[in-house]
């Protein structure tokens, strides 16, 4: 399957935003999901005042799903299953879906180096939980940092590693690819995000004691 166009939920978002800029950027017409139709229609103009070539439009979350059969979910981990409840009818038979969702402590309160335990594995497992039968689940872009990514002359250097299904992978591939300096790494089965998920608290961590906001992981040894 090749892109026809991608739908952010939580495209007003720091993750969101950035990654809609990146993929707008390189010419994949991009829907940016809301809560809210007038604050997508705000990020739609802030996206285009930055790109005036992109194409993108706002759309209220269940809208967006509506619209893209390639899904990327970037939200707060505690808005999680209202979310997926919330886009779970409009999604498209057989569609991608791509969450970068991470159960940090700071989305209910608590710390950003931690992470809890999340019962069916990890984010990715328990929003597929109420996506429709036939949904195509992965799991990607939570070690990419939003702040090097808005920087958009810039390119983001690093690995993305990507977990579920074949057919999807090949797709969240073309996104990776999109995003120039970026590199796709095939981490298995949607069984996995629950090792990659937490290497964002690390990150973070990291953040705090080098004093950046763009720390990143990188694999050694793969061939080229
Ligand atoms: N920021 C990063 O560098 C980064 C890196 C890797 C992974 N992540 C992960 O990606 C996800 C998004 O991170 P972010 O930094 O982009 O988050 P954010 O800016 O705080 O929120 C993203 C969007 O989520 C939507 N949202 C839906 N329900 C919400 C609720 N109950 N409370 C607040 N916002 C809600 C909001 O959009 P509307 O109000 O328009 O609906 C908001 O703009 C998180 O799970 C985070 O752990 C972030």
């Amino acid at each position: 399957m090749s892109i026809d166009n991608v739908a952010v939920i939580g495209g007003t978002g720091d993750l969101g935003f950035a990654l809609a800029s990146r993929w707008a950027k390189a010419g994949i017409p991009v829907i940016i999901g809301s809560r809210e139709e007038a604050k997508a229609a705000e990020a739609t103009q802030r996206l285009l005042r930055e790109l005036p070539e992109a194409v993108v439009e706002g759309k209220e979350n269940g809208a967006a799903a509506a619209a893209s059969k390639v899904v990327v979910v970037a939200v707060p981990f505690s808005a999680l299953i209202s979310i997926y409840k919330s886009i779970s009818e409009h999604v498209q038979p057989g569609a991608v879906v791509v969450d970068a969702t991470v159960p940090v402590e700071a989305s209910i309160g608590g710390k950003a180096t931690h992470v809890f335990g999340v019962w069916e594995g990890s984010a990715a497992q328990l929003g597929l939980a109420f996506m429709p039968k036939g949904t195509i689940m992965c799991s990607a872009f939570h070690t990419l940092s939003a702040t090097a990514l808005a920087e958009l002359e810039a390119p983001v250097v690093g690995d993305v590693p990507v977990c579920g299904r074949k057919e999807g992978k090949a797709v969240v591939n073309e996104l990776v690819d999109a995003i120039s300096e970026l590199r796709f790494v095939d981490a298995g089965p949607l069984e996995n995000a629950r090792i990659v998920e937490p290497i964002t608290a690390l990150l973070i961590g990291l953040n705090h004691r080098y004093g950046t906001d763009r720390a990143g992981i990188s694999f050694t040894g793969l061939p080229e």
